[in-house]
């Protein structure tokens, strides 16, 4: 798939057509990756979202050099953190502001890696979970619900899809009842792994359904080896699944950022949102497909935007 896509994106030019992509999560590894093939597209608005500036100016003047002249490309740096509701309504905000409510792709990518154990936010939430699964909700709803999307707009996220946590409880998204059972930090870490999975699913899933018009995509990437990449920020015998993975099948940023752009603005109309690391489509993982689940869910998400 990955030469297909390739292929595909020599021919695609988004010259002239007025697109503003934004890319949260976007100053370093797949969102910048990302990024710089939206700048080679021709894309005319790019805003980058992150908290650091220096990466961000860095990522910027990249994106520019690789902008082909025609485009007169506009470049936008947000500086924002997504770990508490608070910063994360801010972030909407601030990310309308910079793409004058006309989002042609909005692609998440930011990144809150699991860690084993329960660090709270300012909200009581688990703060990893914060920024890697409420934080999109977050994006992604306020800015459908606010019209900020352009006619025909897609989301994407980057995470792992499809995974399952079986017991997994709207009432419990920090994961608090399997902290206190005693289990291991990787077992821990596993069950916060499958709990990012089952909330993005789910709730992709219901934008979808609930937001026929636009198209919110669910991608994992796999293994990819990002600037920031550290083995060592997993618990246990996961350092060593992890660095042998990395080995045997990881990629780079910009050869898997191929795949995202591709589905974006080349690949055939088709009803598939979901998909794997190969582009492959996925179902949904066992939790989320059950709507009571997602139901739940939904309810939870949207109570956590509105205590604001
Ligand atoms: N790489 C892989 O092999 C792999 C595998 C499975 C899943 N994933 C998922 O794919 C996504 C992209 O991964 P990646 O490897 O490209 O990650 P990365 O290189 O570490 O980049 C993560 C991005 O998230 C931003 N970010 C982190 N914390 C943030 C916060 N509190 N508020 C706002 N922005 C924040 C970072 O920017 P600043 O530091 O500037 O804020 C950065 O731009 C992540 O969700 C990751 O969990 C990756």
């Amino acid at each position: 798939m990955a030469s297909t896509a390739e292929q595909a994106l020599q021919k695609v030019s988004l010259l002239g057509q007025q697109k503003t992509a934004v890319i949260v999560g976007g100053t370093l590894g797949i969102g910048a990756a990302i990024a710089r093939h939206f700048a080679k597209l021709g894309c005319s608005r790019i805003v980058i979202f992150g908290r650091n500036e220096t990466r961000g100016a860095a990522v910027l003047e990249a994106l520019r050099a690789l902008s082909p002249k025609e485009a007169s490309i506009k470049l936008e740096f947000v500086q924002g953190d997504l770990s508490d509701r608070k910063s994360m309504c801010e972030s909407v905000d601030a990310i309308q502001m910079a793409s004058d409510n006309s989002i042609d792709y909005l692609i998440m990518c930011q990144k809150g890696l699991p860690t084993g154990t329960i660090d709270k936010n300012a909200d009581g939430y688990d703060t990893a979970f914060a920024v890697q699964a409420i934080s999109r909700f977050v994006l992604a709803y306020l800015l459908t619900k606010r019209g900020a999307l352009a006619p025909g707009a897609s989301v994407l996220s980057i995470a792992a899809q499809g995974q399952s946590l079986d017991d997994l409880s709207a009432d419990d998204l920090s994961l608090e009842r399997h902290l206190a059972s005693g289990i291991s930090q990787t077992s821990m870490f596993l069950n916060q792994s499958k709990r990012d999975s089952c909330v993005l699913d789910a709730f992709h899933e219901e934008l979808n359904i609930r937001y026929p018009q636009y198209r919110y995509f669910h991608l994992s990437p796999g293994l990819v080896s990002s600037e920031q990449f550290d083995v060592n920020k997993f618990p246990g015998f996961m350092k060593y699944a992890v660095w042998f993975g990395q080995k045997l099948v990881g990629t780079t940023p910009d050869k898997y950022a191929t795949l995202p752009v591709y589905l974006l603005t080349a690949a055939p109309a088709s009803a598939d949102r979901y998909f794997d690391n190969k582009l492959k489509p996925q179902k949904l993982g066992n939790w989320a497909a059950d709507a009571g689940n997602r139901e739940a869910l939904w309810n939870k998400l949207v109570d956590i935007i509105e205590e604001q």
